[in-house]
């Protein structure tokens, strides 16, 4: 069969992945390869086991590989054939030299520049998928340019807005899709080449095109933005705890006001996730890099709020736990950074289980799908207890039931089995629905359930006996 396009994605991630499966699926016309460094990845999307979970994936999956859809190392082959080149690679905050902690690392992104230009045979659109600074496109313009080739690669700008655990419905029913491109005729062409493909199943009036510097910096403006209303009502739950509103129902008073729309006004832990603390540092390093220090100032405020959200979380447990949690258990339901993802990017539980872990309590772990993640994320947690004046017995992780300080435990039942406190950190459904009166019998007394996501039934959990500490809402204890 010919096809009428033929698509690359360079970077086979939790964004290459899902968006190409759906443009897959939506466009049968089109052929598409995933490519990766990762032999690893490639050969789980090339298995039963594919390496991300995502409500809907593993259907489109199975639909469309083999057919329209491959997942393949051969990244210079994939380069060589392909029409368009979506680059999906991962851009994470620089953890060296200057800008370190803020600025993005595009080391990832520039080495795909090169390789693209090392091996293209004949002109390519190259589709920035990744979110990056305003302005890379120029970057890439660069790099693309410097060969003497004669090719032509007209860049454009194409950020993903999906989330993670909704991705394949942010994919099939996108709020916008947005495509940036040069104003020139060449760049307007090519905007209307990748305008075709989404206009496949999106509505032409939700696909928007923009300039190339607008629509990088959108992404990097939508979630600031989206972060924003969580340390906004973060910050107000701190204030309820102190005055006995309660968060809900102002959540519930200012989000009905249409000029303000209730999504986002949830309070919590904290925002987790691969993205949003990467993207406002970012944002703040741009406005720094450009002398705009109130600008900057603002948006790493956001920040800030969210890692007091956590940090005050982890003191209140200490705080009403008698202050101490030295060799207590604290079972933690939830590790993934929201419901429906086994992802644990930026988790707040990373820096709950740390801070618990240095308070010498004993940390049992539990997670229906990021377990494996949490493993890999705890790996120095050996070394925290020890630097914290532990002996080798008390050290360390396991999934079994030593004298480990952190434990993985698939069954919530048994990771909250004698603990004295349960600390609630993800939204996971089924964590409604969990037999609390077993769980009470289960647990040392005085019982304790922090719920870090206002998820439970408070009264019910204080009538079975528990003291219960929901987020931006008064306590229902049992002490006098
Ligand atoms: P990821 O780490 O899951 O995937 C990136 C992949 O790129 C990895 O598999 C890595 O091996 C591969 N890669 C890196 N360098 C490569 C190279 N030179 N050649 C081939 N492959 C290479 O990252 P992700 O979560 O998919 O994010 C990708 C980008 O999309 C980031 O810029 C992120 O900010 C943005 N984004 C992410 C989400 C999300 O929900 N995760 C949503 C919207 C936008
Ligand atoms: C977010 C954005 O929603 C996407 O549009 C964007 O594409 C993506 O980042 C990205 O660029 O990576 P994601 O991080 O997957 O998506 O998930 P969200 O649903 O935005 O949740 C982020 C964090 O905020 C989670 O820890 C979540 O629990 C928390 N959250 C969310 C709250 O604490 N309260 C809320 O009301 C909503």
């Amino acid at each position: 069969m010919s096809f009428k396009k033929n698509i690359l994605c360079i970077g086979a991630g939790y964004v290459g992945g899902p968006t190409m499966a759906v443009i897959a699926k939506k466009c049968p016309d089109c052929r598409i390869v995933v490519v990766d460094i990762s032999a690893e990845r490639i050969s789980q999307w090339n298995s039963d086991n594919i390496p991300i979970f995502e409500p809907g994936l593993d259907k489109i999956i199975k639909e469309t590989r083999g057919g329209n859809l491959f997942f393949s190392t051969e990244i210079e082959k994939g380069i060589k054939e392909a029409d368009i080149i979506f680059v999906s690679v991962n851009t994470p905050t620089k953890t060296f030299g200057e800008g370190a902690g803020m600025a993005s690392d595009l080391q990832y992104w520039e080495k795909t520049a090169h390789t693209i230009v090392e091996n293209a045979e004949s002109d390519k659109i190259i589709v920035e998928k990744s979110t990056l600074p305003v302005r890379t496109a120029e970057a890439m313009e660069r790099i693309l340019k410097a060969s003497n080739r004669n090719i032509k690669f007209e860049v454009l700008s194409n950020p993903e807005f999906l989330a993670e655990g909704t991705a394949i419905k942010d994919l099939l029913e996108p709020d916008r899709v947005l495509i940036g491109s040069h104003k020139t005729e060449e760049g307007l062409k090519a905007a209307a080449t990748l305008v075709d493909i989404y206009a496949h199943w999106v509505p032409k009036e939700k696909i928007i095109t923009a300039n190339l510097w607008s629509a990088e910096l959108s992404k990097l403006v939508a979630n600031a933005f989206l972060a924003q209303r969580i340390s906004s009502i973060n910050s107000i739950s701190a204030l309820c705890e102190k005055t006995d509103a309660d968060i809900s129902e102002i959540s519930y008073a200012v989000g009905s006001d249409s000029r303000i729309g209730s999504k986002f006004l949830k309070t919590s832990v904290g925002f987790g996730g691969s993205c949003f603390s990467k993207d406002i540092l970012n944002l703040v390093y741009i406005a720094q890099s450009y002398n705009l220090k109130e600008v900057a100032d603002y948006w790493e405020m956001v920040v800030k709020m969210n890692d007091y959200q956590k940090r005050r979380f982890v003191q209140k447990i200490i705080k009403e736990m008698f202050n101490t949690v030295a060799n207590k258990k604290i079972a933690l339901f939830g590790f993934a950074f929201k419901a429906d993802t086994g992802d644990t990017r930026d988790s707040p539980a990373i820096y709950i289980t740390k801070k618990l872990v240095e308070e010498r309590a004993f940390v049992s772990i539990t997670d229906p799908k990021a377990l494996d993640n949490a493993r890999k994320d705890l790996e120095g947690i050996e070394r925290l207890a020890a630097e914290n004046g532990e002996g080798s017995g008390n050290s360390g992780i396991a999934d079994g039931h030593g004298g480990e300080r952190v434990k993985l435990v698939p069954d919530p039942y048994e990771a909250a089995r004698d603990a004295h406190a349960i600390a609630l950190l993800t939204e996971w459904v089924e964590y409604k629905d969990l037999d609390f009166e077993k769980l009470y019998r289960s647990m040392k007394k005085p019982a304790f359930i922090f719920d870090g996501r206002n998820i439970l039934d408070h009264k019910k959990l204080y009538e079975i006996g528990f003291n219960v500490y929901p987020i931006g809402m008064s306590h229902f204890t049992h002490f006098e």
